[in-house]
């Protein structure tokens, strides 16, 4: 019988070069594009948006769940940025203070372990805030994004990759599905509501960029990586979580082919520091 808790948290997961975590990572990236992410990012997305934000060696960063610190060290070893990412999972904090450390980027990128819906800065502490495939886990998103606000100086912007979703009253089936989420519960928004979302914490919407194609492929990854080794899955985490998961990931496909879930990037800034802000 499955004795395992479902939907806890990420910890095994976060154990990049534990046995089963190594067969499937490597069905989902080559080694190349393996930067240490726990999310559907490639090096397109992070390339995209280190040229979209402006990065510079004299942008200190914010990452929202920084997960085991992989996009944090790219971006940093890209552009000479300083990165502080939050993250609640010990192991996530453990193994990402070892690829910082592994990376020689200790003097200017950490990740410190805490919970993003109540972040332990001071007010205008960073230049910029960025959130990779972490978003849908707050039931309060607009709690975190006053944090955020609160922390960014005026101008200062604020950019999260997050999947969005357009449910309707037929998706009863495949909202349940969804919601239990992967590993912890998700909390699910449509570009739209996110976007009312952020207006409301008070920022102001330069853009949002819709990643389709990648998008797909990544998720189809991801599941065709659980049902390939779902057998070792099964001995790891038990029979009822590997079969959820493929499930999971299986909805999600499908709800990408039928146009109703994206993987969106949105740029957004506070108010202020000599910044336009648009009308809308
Ligand atoms: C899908 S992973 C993304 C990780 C990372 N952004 C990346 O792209 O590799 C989501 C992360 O959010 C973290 N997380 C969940 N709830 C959190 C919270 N309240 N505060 C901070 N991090 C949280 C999880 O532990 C996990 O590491």
């Amino acid at each position: 019988m499955d004795t395992k808790p479902i939907g806890v948290d990420y910890s095994e997961l976060h154990n990049l070069d534990s046995p089963v975590n190594r067969l499937l990572r490597d069905s989902i990236w080559d080694r190349r594009d393996d930067i240490g992410q726990q999310s559907f990012t490639t090096l397109r997305y992070m390339d995209d948006l280190i040229g979209r934000l402006g990065i510079t060696e004299d942008t200190h960063i914010l990452d929202v769940g920084a997960g085991t610190g992989g996009p944090a060290v790219y971006i940093a070893n890209a552009t000479g940025c300083r990165v502080t990412g939050i993250e609640i999972n010990e192991v996530g904090v453990q193994v990402s203070t070892s690829l910082i450390g592994n990376a020689g980027l200790s003097d200017r990128v950490k990740v410190i372990q805490g919970d993003a819906s109540q972040l332990p800065f001071e007010d205008e502490s960073f230049d910029m805030a960025i959130s990779l495939n972490v978003m849908n886990v707050f039931e309060d998103k607009e709690q975190v994004m006053r944090g955020v606000y609160r922390v960014l100086r005026p101008g200062g912007t604020w950019a999260f990759l997050s999947g969005t979703f357009q449910l309707g009253p037929e998706d009863a089936a495949a909202r349940e599905h969804l919601r239990r989420g992967y590993l912890i519960p998700q909390y699910y928004d449509s570009l739209e509501e996110y976007k009312a979302k952020l207006r409301a914490a008070g920022f102001s919407i330069d853009e949002a960029l819709e990643f389709i194609a990648d998008f797909w492929v990544q998720v189809s990854r991801w599941r065709d990586a659980h049902r390939k080794h779902r057998e070792v899955l099964i001995e790891d985490v038990g029979q009822d979580t590997t079969d959820y998961h493929i499930a999971y990931f299986d909805t999600y496909v499908s709800l990408i082919e039928q146009g109703k879930a994206a993987n969106h990037l949105i740029v957004s800034h506070r108010p202020g520091g000599g910044r336009t802000d648009t009308p809308v």
